[in-house]
């Protein structure tokens, strides 16, 4: 008996290293050690053998299934290992073929579409573009650019703090990069820079959250007039070549002087009903951005970058991406740039 266990277990092992697919080595499972199989029945039949062959044979059988068990299990991973191999290569799909039928791509939202636009005048100014942290210090969101200790725009109620993190905020316009685009870089200095930004705000024309672009040119010799021409550029790049700007006196703690800048009314006026223009309400301007001269006290903060005050002059100025976008298109309440609305989104491809 105990030498069929063995000729048994050498001829299924034989078997099993041979087998090519899972389904074969199934087969081979049931006929080695399925209910009807001779191994199994051995072990069903130790009982009836001479008390002192039980022992010997019955470890014999027990080995022998163990072992065949565990070869079996093996040489089931192998296989099914190749054979997903194969399947995943006979399945393989090139992913840049174009689709059955083609899909429409899509276009870009009027936010980004607007964002570009307005990149790419200021790229062609020779600014070039930089982008900072949302989550900022209060030291770059406020202190560097010349708040007093009391200025209101640091109240919780205005500002989002970060819990927990000390005097850390989210920044609440894209200022903060005048500090950092100049600690980074000595002057000639002319960088715009797009991105987020947040307040405690929400009605009809506020979000908590939109979108600004900084600009901030500091080199010798930069004057207002200088701010006025490359505003002018920029207007007339944007709202049509017609375009007039005006600045107007204006208050921010980092600019000195500080001007409201607003652009010549770009709708049509003659033909109108007689109702007011929605535009510029019949004043003939619209403000479309706050800027100035930089602060001589916000140089003060990096003098060790190379930014000296009798030396260096500079203009900045920060516009509403929104309200770009708004103005140009006549979009009239700024929750539809964030609904997601396909019909009002499909009027901008
Ligand atoms: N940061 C100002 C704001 O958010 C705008 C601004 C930028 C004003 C640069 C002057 C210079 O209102």
């Amino acid at each position: 008996m105990i030498e069929r266990i063995a000729a048994l277990r050498a001829e299924a092992e034989a078997a099993v290293a041979a087998a090519g697919t899972s389904a074969e080595l199934e087969q081979l499972r049931v006929r080695y050690l399925g209910r009807k199989a001779e191994l199994p029945n051995v072990l069903r039949g130790i009982a009836q053998l001479e008390p002192a062959q039980r022992g010997p044979t019955g470890k014999a059988a027990n080995q022998a299934r163990q072992a065949l068990d565990a070869l079996i299990a093996a040489r089931g991973e192998q296989l099914a290992g190749g054979e997903l191999e194969q399947r995943l290569r006979a399945d393989v799909v090139d992913v840049t073929l174009p689709g059955r039928p083609p899909q429409p791509v899509g276009h870009l939202h009027l936010l980004t579409a607007t964002r570009r636009e307005i990149e790419d005048v200021f790229l062609g100014l020779g600014f070039r573009i930089a982008e900072g942290p949302e989550v900022e210090t209060v030291y770059y969101n406020f202190d560097a650019l010349n708040h007093a200790p009391t200025h209101p725009a640091r109240d919780r109620l205005d500002t989002f703090y970060v819990e927990g993190a000390g005097d850390v905020v989210l920044r609440t316009h894209t200022s903060p990069m005048q500090i950092r685009a100049m600690e980074a870089q000595p002057p000639p200095l002319y960088v715009i820079v797009p991105g987020r930004v947040y307040r405690r705000d929400s009605d009809a024309t506020h979000t908590p959250q939109f979108h600004q672009i900084e600009g901030l040119a500091v080199d010798e010799d930069i004057t207002l007039a200088d701010l006025k021409g490359t505003l002018l550029a920029f207007a007339r790049a944007i709202f049509g070549p017609d375009r007039e700007v005006r600045l107007r006196p204006h208050f921010f703690p980092f600019t000195e002087p500080s001007v409201e800048v607003d652009v010549s009314c770009f709708m049509e006026h003659s033909a109108r009903p007689p109702q007011r223009c929605r535009v510029c309400k019949d004043t003939g301007w619209v403000e479309i951005l706050g800027s100035g001269m930089v602060d001589p006290n916000v140089f003060g903060y990096v003098a060790e970058h190379g930014y000296d005050a009798e030396r260096v002059q500079g203009f900045a100025f920060g516009m509403g991406i929104e309200r770009i976008a708004m103005l140009k298109h006549g979009v009239p309440d700024l929750r539809l740039l964030y609904d997601n609305d396909a019909r009002f989104l499909e009027q901008f491809g």
